[in-house]
């Protein structure tokens, strides 16, 4: 029987999900909500399903079996407890949740649920970083040595929500937003979790509290060190992701293109065409509701990208490396 699926929060990321679940074998869209009217309207228009202001009465009426939470980073906690409770299965949009705290309290609300929950890490599902996971495991570039991770974008650009700017709603600027994706490609390629960090952070934004920069040196579990650099100021956009081996280099851009040294000059890789991440999220997890088991990016991997995050920002502050520690 099909999944009976709802969508909470029509933002700019809502599409994304309607159209995933539409092209994916096993949902029914059935409702969106948001507490602007017009655009639950406008999106439950788009996507033939009923729209709501309030997700409690949404729950109550629809009962769905899915709810992808594709809300400000400070509800996802509350609407994630909310769901579980009713034994509501999750699409939880990255990043997972302000804290580690917080991701505690809703991986346990999923265990007493019986709830699977994919946190949203859209980068296991990338053509170019599986084809570059690929090369890294065939080994024939040699040894993996470093990573080096580049993303200037544009941040401060007017459309941009606000609530993305106000730390208490978003939980950090760029380095937690951005940042997530960087970390989660970095954790997610090597097959290891982040150990050490120091950071540092520049707050240069014409709007909000919350850092517009930062430099993000850290070591892996697996020893290898990586950096992240993000700038979110006005200037060229580079989403770049440099690995050097032993025996030649990758260059990845991401949802772009793929490129090989193998010790000479970057000639490009082929990337085969796949379906989009969210087909391949909406899969993923359908796939482990069905088979009673987590899915990839579990309520577990999403924390070990939330602690790395709280330990870049408490680097920043204090001026010291920090150990990113996780539940044994
Ligand atoms: N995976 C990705 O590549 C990717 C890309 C963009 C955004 N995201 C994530 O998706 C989430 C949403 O981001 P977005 O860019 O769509 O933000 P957005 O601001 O465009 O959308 C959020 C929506 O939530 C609505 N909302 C706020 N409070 C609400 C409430 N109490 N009840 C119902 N609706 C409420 C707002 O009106 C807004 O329409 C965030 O977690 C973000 O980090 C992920």
């Amino acid at each position: 029987m099909d999944l009976k699926a709802a969508v909470i929060g029509a933002g700019i990321i809502s599409d994304q999900h309607f159209e995933a679940m539409q092209r994916t074998e096993g949902y029914t869209p059935c409702a969106v909500v948001d507490i602007n009217k017009d655009k639950a309207e406008q999106a439950a228009k788009r996507y033939g399903v009923r729209a709501y202001t309030d997700y409690h009465e949404m729950m109550e009426t629809e009962q769905p079996n899915v709810a992808a939470i594709a809300l400000p980073h400070f509800l996802h906690k509350e609407t994630a407890l909310y769901a579980a409770e009713r034994g509501c299965h999750l699409m939880l949009e990255k990043p997972m949740a302000l804290t580690t705290t917080e991701c505690d309290e809703i991986i346990a609300a999923a265990r007493r649920g019986n709830i699977r929950i994919l946190v949203g890490h859209t980068q296991h599902y990338m053509a170019e970083n599986l084809a570059a996971k690929a090369i890294l495991n065939s080994g024939e570039l040699g040894e993996l040595v470093m990573i080096n991770d580049t993303r200037h974008i544009h941040y401060y650009k007017d459309s941009r929500p606000q609530w993305f700017l106000e730390k208490a709603k978003s939980g950090g600027g760029i380095l937690a937003n951005l940042g997530a994706h960087s970390i989660d490609k970095i954790q997610w390629l090597t097959d290891s979790y982040v150990r050490r960090v120091r950071a540092s952070v520049s707050h240069h934004g014409k709007r909000g509290d919350v850092e517009g920069s930062g430099i993000i040196w850290l070591e892996l579990d697996n020893g290898i060190p990586a950096t992240i650099v993000q700038s979110g100021y006005p200037g060229a956009s580079r989403n770049e992701t440099e690995l050097i081996f032993t025996g030649g280099m990758l260059k990845l851009n991401t949802g772009q293109d793929l490129w090989i040294s193998r010790g000479g000059t970057y000639e490009p890789v082929e990337v085969t065409a796949i379906a989009t991440p969210f087909e391949l999220q909406y899969r993923e997890l359908r796939d482990a509701i069905r088979e009673a088991r987590d899915p990839e990016c579990s309520g577990d991997y999403g924390r070990s990208v939330i602690a790395a995050i709280e330990q870049v920002y408490r680097s920043a502050e204090t001026g010291t490396e920090q150990e990113v520690t996780r539940p044994v």
